[in-house]
């Protein structure tokens, strides 16, 4: 079976438990700053087009609607599974008129060049079978003036962080195929200028701010 397809058959089994764990104190309430802080990095004036990737169960959506007037947010995912959650999200949200979501590979998007004004990704890229392809496809999607959002995991930025560190990348690398060893920082480089913007838990969780290289 290809990756893709036991990539969303995996998001698919996890669909129905994911926000309980998603929203499980010790794990949710951090999640949830970190993912207000990294909405309002967007710093979004009410009119873009904006775009999540991997957007899951949808969580994200409600919130990015509260900054649009205008404008959209498309969550795309491909696993039918957290779609149908996210699409009843919105449904008992009322934001059709703001928000959708809908099937898309990032690493073979169907949306033309030059197409959002915006794009944000929480935990997504280090779930990915082959993050460079998926930069590469932000970059010819996105709006040259446009900017990008990452929140994720990584390295810790000192040795502090390392005897934590480990034990959660083993983890979640065997329970949640995601590989916090990636450099995400270093691979998005290869099309954006990235700042980092914000840093928690010794640098094992970042927001970068990505914009198009001149
Ligand atoms: C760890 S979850 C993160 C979900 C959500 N962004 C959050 O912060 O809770 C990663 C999501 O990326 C999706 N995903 C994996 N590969 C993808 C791809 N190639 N294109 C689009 N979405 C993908 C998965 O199906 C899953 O819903």
């Amino acid at each position: 079976m290809a990756e893709k397809e036991k990539v969303a058959n995996r998001y698919d089994r996890w669909a129905s438990f994911y926000d309980s764990v998603d929203t499980f104190p010790i794990v949710g309430r951090p999640q949830e700053k970190w993912k207000n802080k990294a909405i309002d990095a967007l710093d979004l004036s009410g009119e873009e087009r904006v775009l999540d990737i991997g957007t899951g169960t949808g969580r994200i959506l409600p919130k990015i609607s509260q900054h649009l007037n205008e404008g959209e947010v498309i969550g795309i995912d491909i696993s039918e599974g957290m779609l149908k959650r996210s699409r009843e999200r919105i449904k008992n949200k009322e934001i059709h008129e703001q928000a959708s979501a809908k099937y898309d590979d990032i690493l073979d998007s169907k949306f033309p060049d030059n197409h959002f004004d915006s794009i944000i990704a929480t935990f997504t890229f280090t779930t990915l079978p082959n993050p460079r392809k998926a930069v590469e496809e932000c970059a010819r999607i996105l709006k040259k003036e446009g900017s990008m959002i990452v929140l994720d995991t990584g390295r810790p930025e000192n040795s502090y962080g390392k005897p934590l560190f480990y034990p959660m990348m083993i983890s979640a690398k065997i329970f949640g195929r995601t590989h916090m060893d990636r450099d995400i920082e270093q691979i998005l480089e290869n099309e954006f200028e990235v700042e980092r913007i914000n840093s928690h838990m010794v640098g094992m969780v970042y927001t970068l701010k990505c914009k198009i290289k001149k």
